[in-house]
């Protein structure tokens, strides 16, 4: 959308095609650094530490700060999703419908990392996770089935615990 509006803008104030033309590139670089939400970030190639399950919302994907990870906490437990779009790998964004959004040629996910709109055909990739000391642990490393949610240590009244 921004790369229109700066197309738009430049033929409005009497720049030449020629010139506009020119300027695509750098329209295209930025719109791309724009859209890439998950610009900069990586998948981890060691386990790392998140913290306490009791920090995730349950049901909304959060993201491993740092990384094109997303945890996701449900009554199951927590899991772990990649955060890199199965089109060409660019790093997908939340979307405001709950799921991921991927602003390079706009594929869409649902929470779980199935893909709902291409052209990406292949849901998100889900990494272990395990729990120690209390802490969440993604191992990257490690890829899972989807919808797989590692239980949280039983509370004090032995069922599984969850906000
Ligand atoms: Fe995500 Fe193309 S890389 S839609």
């Amino acid at each position: 959308m921004a790369n229109e509006r700066d197309l738009e803008a430049l033929l409005n104030t009497g720049v030449s095609r020629r010139k506009v033309l020119v300027s695509l590139p750098v329209l295209a670089v930025g719109a791309s650094v724009g859209l890439t939400t998950g610009c900069g970030a990586s998948i981890p190639s060691s386990s790392v530490v998140y913290g306490s399950p009791d920090e995730l919302a349950v049901g909304t994907p959060q993201r491993l700060p740092g990384y094109d990870v997303f945890l996701l906490r449900t009554d199951q437990g927590v899991g772990a999703i990649s955060g890199r779009c199965t089109h060409m790998g660019c790093g997908v964004g939340i979307a405001p419908s709950g799921g991921f959004h991927c602003g390079c040629h706009g594929s869409n996910f649902a929470a779980d990392g199935t893909v709902t709109g291409g052209p990406a055909q292949r849901d998100l990739t889900w990494f272990a996770v395990r729990i120690e000391d209390g802490n969440i642990v993604v191992d990257p490393t490690q890829e899972v089935a989807k919808d797989t949610f590692t239980p949280l240590a039983p509370s004090s009244g032995g069922e599984v615990a969850i906000r």
